[in-house]
This record gives C-alpha cells, sequence and structure tokens, in this order.
C-alpha cells in the first residue's frame, strides 16, 4: 500500500486553503492517489459542531481534525486539511502524532491582511474590522505563522495554479506521489522547492 500522508494547509481567514486544497485533490485524484479533504468549515458543522472561537474550542477543533487526518493517513489516503490552525503548538501536536505512521506536510498559505481585507471574499474581515465579529484572527485574535513549512505559497503575489504546483511539486519531492513525466512546472522553481526541503532535512 502506498504510505499516506497529511496535506496540512494553514493561513489566514481568504488566504487560499479551501481553493487549493480543491485543486490539489484533482490533480492528485487524476493520479489515482486517494484523497479525502477536511475543510475546516464543512468540520465546523458536524464532526467540531458547537465549538467556538475561544483558544480552547480552536485547539480542540484541531484536535479533532488531526486525529481524522491521521486515521485517513495511516490507511493510505492524502488526508488535505483546510482550517486556519492558527497556533504552532497544534501544528506541530498533529505533526508529531503522525509520525513513522505518515508524512505530514505543512503548506503554508502566505497573504498581507491588507490584501486579504481588500479582497474580502466572505466579507468577514469589514465586519471584523467593525467590531460585528470578535476574535477574528489576523484581526483581534493570534496566528501564527510556521515556522517550518514544508512548502509556503504567496497568494496574494501568485495565481492558484502556480501555487498548487509548487505543493504538487512538493509532495512528489518528498516521494509521497508519483512524478509524472513532462509536467511543466519551472527548473527555477522547482530547484527553489528541492532548496526549501533540503534545508529542511529531507532530500538527503
Ligand atoms: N494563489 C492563490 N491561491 C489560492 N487562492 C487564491 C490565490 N490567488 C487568489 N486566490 C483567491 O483567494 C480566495 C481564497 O479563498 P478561500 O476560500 O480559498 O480561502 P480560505 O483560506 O479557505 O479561507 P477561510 O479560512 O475563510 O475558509 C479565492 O477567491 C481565490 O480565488
Ligand atoms: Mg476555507
Amino acid at each position: 500500500m502506498k504510505k499516506g500522508f497529511i496535506l496540512w494547509f494553514t493561513g489566514l481567514s481568504g488566504s487560499g486553503k479551501s481553493t487549493l486544497s480543491k485543486m490539489v485533490e484533482e490533480r492528485l485524484l487524476e493520479r489515482g492517489v486517494k484523497v479525502e479533504v477536511l475543510d475546516g468549515d464543512e468540520v465546523r458543522t458536524n464532526l467540531s459542531k458547537g465549538l467556538g472561537f475561544s483558544k480552547e474550542d480552536r485547539d480542540t477543533n484541531i484536535r479533532r481534525i488531526g486525529y481524522v487526518a491521521k486515521l485517513l493517513a495511516r490507511n493510505g489516503v492524502c488526508a488535505i486539511t483546510a482550517a486556519i490552525s492558527p497556533y504552532q503548538e497544534i501544528r506541530d501536536e498533529v505533526r508529531r502524532s503522525v509520525d513513522g505512521h505518515a508524512g505530514f506536510v505543512e503548506a503554508y498559505c502566505e497573504c498581507p491582511i491588507e490584501k486579504l481585507a481588500a479582497r474580502d471574499v466572505k466579507g468577514l474581515y469589514k465586519k471584523a474590522m467593525a467590531g460585528e465579529i470578535k476574535h477574528f484572527t489576523g484581526i483581534d485574535d493570534p496566528y501564527e505563522p510556521p515556522v517550518d513549512p514544508e512548502a509556503i505559497v504567496h497568494t496574494g503575489d501568485e495565481g492558484p495554479e502556480q501555487s498548487c504546483a509548487r505543493i504538487i511539486k512538493t509532495v512528489e519531492m518528498l516521494g509521497l506521489v508519483p512524478p509524472v513525466p513532462g509536467d511543466d512546472y519551472g527548473i527555477d522553481e522547482e530547484k527553489a522547492v528541492a532548496a526549501r526541503l533540503r534545508d529542511l532535512g529531507y532530500l538527503g
């Protein structure tokens, strides 16, 4: 059985986690990889129904997502998670818990808050800045960017296709999905992905 892994997106609201998780899912399904997406919004209507946005409830939400993702990954599935997951400590806890059973790939959707507020996909930044929503990540609740993510995508500067391609290239180079001959991700970009993974201690 092919080794499963968790592709863990993290980033502020509107930074592209849901968009990219769907795109990556499609690309991996085309390659015959088994995939399941655990999207933050959807999880909060079932698995984590009733949880709020206090630190404790956010941590519980992320631990639950991490637990399900781990079960999937150890059965050969690529579990993609798309929740803000603002705290490094809990992301690291999930990473440690999958150690050895499967791979863990942290993908940081980086985008300056000014751009997110201008984009305001769900109209939430406007409300948060007006004080109508409390505990909104990045406005009046903390977000801790990952220290050593396997992939960083700058979703304020590049299109979804480019971000998606970098993530696919990363999981390919980590040996988690088979490479597709002739894919056209640029050689310079490919070198940048390799350099990042080498810095993190992968690739020998
Ligand atoms: N490089 C990129 N990657 C992903 N999305 C991008 C990129 N560039 C622009 N976008 C746009 O940014 C928006 C991202 O919204 P999305 O719902 O995916 O964010 P999210 O991180 O899931 O937010 P939330 O935490 O609120 O669910 C979409 O409208 C998407 O088209
Ligand atoms: Mg989303």
